[in-house]
């Protein structure tokens, strides 16, 4: 209840797929102003993957992430932005527990997977990074060949018991990853002998292969050029039919092309959550406001 009490609500639908066209734009003199740091919008949704509560994160003293409680709705894709320094993937490894890998980094709160708190002492993150996939800013194929890349997880995970079930999987996740046809003679070359985007690719392919329920990625074109990113973007809406996506990105047409919720953080805060068409066409706060009109940032 505290942290319902944290959100001005403006009368958004939560997330179900649909929206409102039509709604009235906010006044200026009703938005939020840019000292206000409670979470404007709506963050929950009726049919959440994973619920986030009053969730911070410090680095030794510092404190990245201030009191965030947002919801991740299932097969939506959730797009992250902000600033640079404002916490997007400081916030985002949070949701498989990334942070844990690096030094002095501290997370508080409350994280649930479908029932599972994963911050739990019991939890296994071996296996948890398995069904909370990432993928990163920078392509980052093992240096093995294309085939052992994607088998690798499976593998070590157990998911498949003979080769010929491995061969399954490897093509299945290449398919899905719309890498199939590019290299489907050629599995036994390196991964990093493709081109960036078709490395990119490739480590959606080897998420894909342990069977994710959740995929993260990381500003995932920023390295790409502008037609691997458009295929990539294309792949990001089709593995929204079977998988619930957060992406960040600094990019804002890419967050307005991929998702359908929008969340915007500044310095930590998460300053405001709505449906994607709202957020770049009817921003409740100032802040908002500023970033999407190139402001700020
Ligand atoms: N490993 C780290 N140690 C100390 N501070 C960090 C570390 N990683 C990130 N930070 C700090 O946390 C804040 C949020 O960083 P980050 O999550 O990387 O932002 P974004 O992804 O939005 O650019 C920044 O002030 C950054 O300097
Ligand atoms: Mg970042």
């Amino acid at each position: 209840m505290e942290s319902m009490s944290a959100v001005l609500t403006t009368g958004e639908t939560p997330f179900l797929g649909a929206y409102s066209m039509t709604q009235e734009k906010v006044r200026q003199e009703d938005k939020a102003p840019r000292e206000n740091r409670m979470t404007v919008g709506v963050p929950f949704v009726d049919y959440a993957r994973m619920t986030c509560r009053g969730v911070n994160v410090y680095y030794g003293e510092k404190h990245a992430i201030n009191n965030v409680s947002i919801d991740v709705g299932r097969n939506e894709v959730l797009a992250m932005i902000g600033p640079s320094g404002c916490g997007k993937s400081t916030f985002l490894r949070c949701l498989n527990r990334m942070n844990d890998t690096v030094e002095g980094c501290r997370v508080e709160g409350d994280i649930q997977l479908d029932e599972l708190n994963i911050y739990d002492k019991s939890v296994d993150v071996v296996p948890l990074r398995a069904q909370v996939g990432m993928v990163f800013q920078k392509p980052n194929p093992f240096p093995k060949s294309i085939y052992d890349n994607v088998a690798y997880g499976p593998k070590i995970h157990g998911l498949a018991s003979s080769r010929a079930e491995l061969d399954e999987v490897v093509e299945s996740s290449l398919k899905k990853a719309g890498l199939w046809s590019e290299v489907s003679d050629r599995l036994d070359q390196p991964g990093t002998g493709l081109s960036g985007g078709q490395q990119q690719r490739l480590c959606i392919a080897r998420a894909i292969a342990v069977r994710p329920e959740v995929i993260l990625m990381d500003e995932p074109c920023s390295a790409l050029d502008p037609i691997a990113t458009a295929t990539v973007e294309d792949l990001i809406s089709e593995l929204q039919e079977q998988y619930t996506i957060v992406i960040v990105t600094h990019n804002m047409q890419q967050a307005a092309r991929v998702s359908q919720r929008t969340a915007y953080f500044h310095l930590g805060d998460l300053i405001e959550v709505g449906s994607t068409d709202r957020i770049f066409t009817n921003p409740r706060h100032r802040l908002t406001e500023d970033y999407i009109t190139g402001r700020f940032g």
